[in-house]
């Protein structure tokens, strides 16, 4: 049993929950009364002098899909790294909606506060059934143990039937997590974090080895999440980005190069430059 929590603790996030502070555990201080959810501002991140990201400015209003696109090396893991928590910067503010400061708190905290990250690589328990991971995710204060063996509240369960017509797993709720396709793998990914009713969620390289189908099914997904939720993606598949699209983001060395529709980017001579080169924007 100990063995399943420590997997389950490290699969959360590392920090042991009962260390969430009452601050971080409350949603009330969110302030979205200016429309932004995330502010980053004047974000430095330097690794032995080299900076990764550079004065970085960057604001996602409340409900927005944005696509954030840029070069290997462009900054972008960075940047979700100080969203999350996981790195600090040089120098900067972080701040989600107009009162909470994400500097000041863990990454775990971060995570209560509702962040969720989405990894390239899929981290379900692959022994548990898809219903299993999405029950542990909604009681992560438990143990596994106490997870499975208590019962759940109606209220619960629909609330876990909600996230699995969103992620398009019903017929697929008592499989074991292990035998789903790499899509499938993703897409139950995404109803861990939803279970958690994330304000934000940060989604990097989500269609990296995906079928065609299941490429389309994830655009669908992240486009029917936002609105509800703000939802970043970076992809360096751009006829993804193309198809889920509204405003993109371009960062190059560490700084935001353009931002606009997918069109207004292409078309920016800066952009063809340095990144899309004018040979691929066709
Ligand atoms: N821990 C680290 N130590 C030293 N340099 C680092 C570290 N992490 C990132 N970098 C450097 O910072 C820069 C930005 O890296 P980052 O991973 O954020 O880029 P990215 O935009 O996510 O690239 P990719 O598209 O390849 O995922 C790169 O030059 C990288 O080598
Ligand atoms: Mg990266």
């Amino acid at each position: 049993m100990s063995r399943f929590s420590d997997m389950f603790t490290a699969w959360r996030g590392g920090a042991p929950l009962s260390e969430f502070s009452p601050e971080a555990k409350s949603r009330k201080l969110l302030d979205l009364s200016h429309g932004i959810l995330l502010y980053l501002e004047n974000v430095t991140v330097s690794f032995d002098g080299f900076r990764a990201l550079d004065n970085l400015n960057l604001y996602i209003g409340k409900g927005e899909l944005r696509c954030i696109i840029g070069a290997n090396g462009a900054g972008k893991t960075t940047m979700m790294d100080v969203i999350t928590g996981k790195l600090r910067p040089d120098s900067g503010t972080a701040f989600l909606g107009q009162t909470i400061d994400l500097l000041r708190m863990s990454e775990a905290e971060i995570s209560e506060v509702g962040i969720g990250r989405k990894f390239q690589k899929p981290t379900v328990l692959e022994n548990f059934s898809v219903f299993d991971n999405l029950e542990l995710s909604l009681r992560a204060d438990r143990s596994v143990w106490a997870t499975l063996t208590a019962r759940l509240s109606g209220e619960q369960k629909d609330r876990i039937d909600g996230v699995l017509l969103t992620i398009g797993l019903q017929t697929e709720r008592d499989r074991i997590a292990g035998s789903l396709s790499h899509g499938q793998k993703q897409w139950l990914e995404i109803g861990i974090l939803l279970i958690q009713d994330p304000y934000l969620l940060l989604v990097d390289e989500p269609v990296a080895g995906m079928t065609v189908q299941e490429t389309e099914r994830t655009a669908e997904l992240l486009t029917s999440l936002a609105g509800e939720r703000s939802v970043v993606v970076v992809e360096h598949d751009m006829e993804f980005v193309r198809s889920i699209a509204r405003t993109v983001t371009v960062l190059h060395q560490g700084r935001v190069l353009a931002e606009g529709t997918m069109n207004e980017i292409q078309e920016d001579p800066k952009v063809r430059e340095v990144y899309l080169g004018s040979s691929e924007t066709s």
